[in-house]
């Protein structure tokens, strides 16, 4: 009597062979699914964070390790609130889904960084659930918003400076006259042949403080309504050496001494040398008013080759190094802003004057600080022969100088 196949414990030889081609066929489609999966993650550009109900993370894509600099390694499995100890409002995002089941979105959350930095992103936290309905976690959406800040100042610093180029020029002409007038008067009176010469001391004063109001006019004028550069190679450590030179005294008298740190193979740039001496001075001041009691002010120079920032060309980079005040985050943001100033007296005109020459020149500067201990301003200015036959490793070996002799 022939045996029913649901009746017998064992398998013959063939019916284990297929079940086998059964489970490998399986095993390597869920391997391609996983592969599948994992590529899709890794290939957005937003980074992706999987949350499941309890709180723990399940997986994080590549964008989002970028983003927080934390490997994933380090997010599986643990508590999600353990993992952004400082960022509320990303933990508030996502216990709000979680409470109501519904997407949550903030344009505007300050994420912590492993290394302490922080970077402005957006954040969508949206439920994923099975098709009961029932939760399977959440997912956590995250982009940087650094570029789309950086650009929203910039149009807003150029709108300042569309508007002042506006406003100087209605200034210019309703005080140019005037002032003129009011200083050929005082001439005038003093040539008056009863003028007594006790009151010489009004109109001097007079002529002075009209000649303080033209220059102030004719700044302001010359910052809204730029001559544009007039470009050609020259070498960069002449013009850094001049400038010192002259500013030998003011820097003695607030006893700062300038280390040059200059890369002696730095080819030549292609720049207006009276800008970028315009340039290196407000940095120089800047620097010297950040230490009232003196300390060292480090210049230094290197040459860098594709530099991202200015579409790939090849740049000279200088460092204008304090050991002073620094700034916070805060001021960071505003510090190119024209009329931005924490000085008394201060214009706040010369960081805007000096990111206008860097940019006509087709260069590129950022700041960083830290601080109460000090500040960095780095300038990138293209160099005058792209095709410059520096080593693309080239490595300076700075020649320290030290103060000028
Ligand atoms: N080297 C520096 N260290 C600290 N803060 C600085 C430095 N350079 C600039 N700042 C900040 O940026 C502001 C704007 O600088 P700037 O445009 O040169 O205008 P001003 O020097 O007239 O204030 C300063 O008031 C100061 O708060
Ligand atoms: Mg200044």
């Amino acid at each position: 009597m022939p045996v029913r196949p649901e009746k017998r414990d064992t398998l013959n030889a063939s019916e284990v062979k297929g079940l086998r081609r059964r489970c490998e066929e399986l095993s390597a489609s869920i391997e391609s699914m996983r592969a599948y999966y994992e590529d899709l993650l890794g290939s957005l550009q937003d980074g992706i964070i999987i949350v499941e109900p309890g709180g723990q993370i399940r997986s994080i894509n590549p964008a989002a390790e970028e983003l927080t600099g934390l490997s994933a390694q380090m997010f599986q499995g643990r508590p999600f609130e353990q993992m952004f100890p400082n960022d509320r409002a990303l933990k508030e995002l996502v216990r709000k889904t979680m409470e109501t089941g519904r997407t949550h979105t903030d344009f505007d959350v300050r994420l912590t960084r492993a290394d302490g930095s922080h970077v402005v992103i957006s954040a969508i936290s949206g439920l994923i659930s099975d098709g009961t309905g029932r939760a399977r976690g959440i997912v956590l959406a995250i982009r940087d918003q650094t570029g789309i800040r950086e650009l929203e100042e910039r149009v807003q610093r150029s709108d300042r400076l569309a508007a002042l180029g506006t406003v100087a020029a209605g200034v210019a002409h309703e005080i140019r006259n005037p002032l003129a007038g009011l200083r050929g008067a005082a001439q005038l009176l003093e040539g008056e042949p009863g003028f007594p010469p006790l009151l010489r001391e009004y109109t001097s004063v007079i002529v002075k403080e009209v000649d303080r109001l033209s220059a102030i006019v004719e700044r302001l004028l010359s910052f809204a309504t730029p001559r544009g550069p007039v470009l050609r190679a020259c070498n960069l450590h002449e013009i850094l050496d001049s400038l010192l030179f002259l500013e030998r005294v003011p820097l003695h008298t607030a006893r700062v001494a300038v280390q040059r740190q200059y890369d002696p193979q730095l080819p030549e740039i292609l720049a207006d040398p009276a800008e970028v001496r315009q340039l290196f001075l407000n940095l120089i001041r800047n620097g010297v008013e950040a230490m009232p009691n003196g300390g060292d002010l480090i210049i230094r120079t290197r040459y860098e080759r594709s530099a991202k920032c200015c579409g790939g060309r090849s740049v000279a980079v200088v460092e204008v190094i304090d050991q002073g005040s620094g700034f916070d985050p805060e001021i960071e943001r505003r510090l190119f802003t024209p009329f931005f100033t924490t000085k008394e007296g201060g214009t706040g005109l010369g960081l805007a004057i000096c990111l206008r020459i860097v940019e006509d020149h087709g260069g590129a500067m950022e700041a960083t600080s830290t601080p109460g201990r000090g500040s960095n301003f780095r300038v990138w200015l293209p160099l005058a022969k792209q095709s410059e036959a520096v080593s693309p490793h080239h490595d300076p070996h700075w020649a320290v100088q030290g103060p000028l002799p």
